[in-house]
């Protein structure tokens, strides 16, 4: 029986996939849906003490990955205590509340939140800047008045993530969230010059599929530099993305932008692709595999050779990715089979990762 549940600062998820802030769970309903849609806990979008005013457009899908410009949540928090955290804490879930930004915001805002449901609350440090300060006295200013864990959520925007990871949790936070949004990062419509978002200068943070290995390099840094559990989030749109989060240390994930694009669904549909995962290679808990990957990862190169690949026929479509892709003409699709000339083979890997049916391994 594989057991996909998890216990993160007390509270009990029963997978470890949960949405993370965005318009995804712009509102209630939205958490709602999120749970319905088989998430294991809920993150609500951020609030602040006043409501935001967002620029128009906000969002642009660039190839798999989406631009935006959203900031926190225009709904003004009395709304959000009143109806939209009651919702959510309907559906039984654990529910972490996202709050930002200040410390002075957030000692205003994180006990009102609290009081309304929250089981947890995740302080947004996106606008914070480089200086480690600012996110030190926010956590210290939710410590101070609330009794719930306080995740801390950090931006990739900064020379050393570590040394944020370390400042928070120096400072009392109870847990981590890594990674925010990229940037800032621009497009420009060609058809009129103009930039696609509406924000000042058309600036806007990357999210998705772009963002995913920085993510996980983020998150295995952070598990490495602290002793609090930390959630992933960047870039994640199948289980085999949780499981490589979870390989470097995450405790769970969180999903923004695959969710965007593919409906509130697909938080059940990864959680079930994580449970096939995890049944074909024999693990029965998350625990089992959890942090798995750290011991791999060496601060001098570990590999300069390697063997040269090899294909399973049986799983090769002779579709030619592999041969379209190697840089050294040493993969052909030969008759129905890819052949590999283990002589050219400069064991780059490149094949290894665009097989779509994982046949060539090294
Ligand atoms: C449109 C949009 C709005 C977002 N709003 C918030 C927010 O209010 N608070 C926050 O902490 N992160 C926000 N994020 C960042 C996401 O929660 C997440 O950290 C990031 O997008 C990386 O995950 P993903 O690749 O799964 O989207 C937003 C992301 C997007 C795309």
């Amino acid at each position: 029986m594989t057991d996909m549940s998890v216990e993160i600062c007390g509270m009990k998820f029963k997978n470890p996939i949960m949405p993370a802030a965005g318009p995804n769970v712009w509102n209630g309903d939205l958490l709602v849906a999120a749970a319905e849609g088989g998430a294991g806990g809920l993150v609500s979008k951020t609030v602040s003490v006043q409501p935001a005013k967002v620029p128009r457009p906000c969002i642009v899908k660039v190839k798999d990955s989406l631009m935006n410009a959203e900031l926190w949540s225009d709904l003004p928090i009395e709304q959000w205590l009143k109806d939209e955290y009651s919702k959510a804490k309907k559906t039984g879930l654990p529910l972490i509340a996202s709050v930002g930004y200040k410390a002075e915001e957030i000692r205003e805002a994180a006990p009102k939140v609290v009081r309304a449901g929250a089981d947890a609350l995740e302080l947004s440090t996106h606008y914070l800047g480089n200086d480690p300060g600012p996110v030190i006295e926010a956590v210290k200013a939710a410590k101070e008045v609330v009794k719930v864990p306080v995740f801390v959520k950090l931006s990739p925007n900064v020379l050393d993530i570590t040394q944020f990871a370390r400042a928070a949790e120096g400072a009392g936070a109870d847990g981590l969230v890594a990674i925010n949004t990229l940037g800032p990062c621009l497009a420009i419509d060609i058809e009129n010059a103009m930039p696609m978002l509406g924000s000042t200068n058309g600036y806007g943070w990357l999210s998705g599929q772009a963002i995913k290995p920085l993510a996980v390099r983020c998150v295995a840094d952070i598990v490495r530099a602290v002793d609090i559990p930390v959630i992933g989030v960047g870039g994640i749109s199948s289980g085999r993305d949780v499981a490589e989060f979870l390989m470097v240390g995450a405790a769970a994930v969180q999903i923004c932008t695959a969710a965007i694009v593919r409906g509130a669904e697909i938080y059940g549909v990864i959680a079930d692709q994580l449970s096939k995962f995890m049944k074909a290679k024999g693990y029965n808990s998350i625990a089992d595999f959890k942090g798995v990957a750290l011991s791999h990862l060496p601060k001098e190169p570990l590999r300069t050779t390697a063997e040269p690949v090899n294909v399973i026929d049986s799983k090769c479509t002779a579709c030619g990715l592999c041969e379209r892709h190697c840089p050294y003409d040493a993969i052909h699709v030969v008759g129905r089979v890819a052949k590999v000339d283990p002589v050219k083979c400069y064991t780059c890997g490149l094949c290894v990762s665009v097989c779509p049916t994982r046949a060539i391994r090294y």
